[in-house]
């Protein structure tokens, strides 16, 4: 390779380089990415579903459906994430089931940017 054909390999890499970063950008756009719901399906998945079903369908004597909840409606993102962080016990007069919401649906790791990502996975349900 002599010189003038390496310095435009070397070119091309750039451009491809900068596309993916342009592309990268675009994703933290104002509407919900795809990465961002897919990040919070993984989380959903390992703190939620159990209760509320894989695909927030919800179960019997256990959590509610997250699909057609006006509770989840009423609220916007950020109210959402305060709601999972505190939960809602059994013995709040709000509370129909009569069985605990655990704070984080019991996980405490989950970090605010991780319930974001969960409430952005509930919005595309
Ligand atoms: C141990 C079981 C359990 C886990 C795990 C759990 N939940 Fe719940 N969740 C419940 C129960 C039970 C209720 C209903 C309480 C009631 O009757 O008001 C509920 C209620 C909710 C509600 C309110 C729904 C409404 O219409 O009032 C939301 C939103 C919710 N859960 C989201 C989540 C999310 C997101 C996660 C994961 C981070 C999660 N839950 C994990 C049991 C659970």
């Amino acid at each position: 390779m002599n010189g003038r054909a390496k310095r435009s390999a070397l070119s091309a890499l750039v451009c491809i380089a900068g596309a993916s970063l342009l592309l990268a950008a675009c994703g933290t756009s104002d509407k919900p990415s795809g990465a961002e719901a897919s990040k919070g399906r993984e989380h959903y998945l390992a703190s939620c579903a159990l209760c509320h079903g894989a695909e927030g369908e919800g179960k019997a004597k256990l959590g509610k459906t997250l699909k057609a909840s006006s509770f989840v409606d009423s609220l916007n993102d950020e109210e959402l994430v305060e709601f999972l962080k505190e939960g809602r016990p059994s013995w709040d007069p709000a509370n129909e089931r009569g069985i605990d919401m655990p704070p984080k649906g019991g996980n405490p790791a989950l970090t605010d940017e991780n319930l974001m990502e969960i409430v952005t996975y509930l919005r595309t349900l």
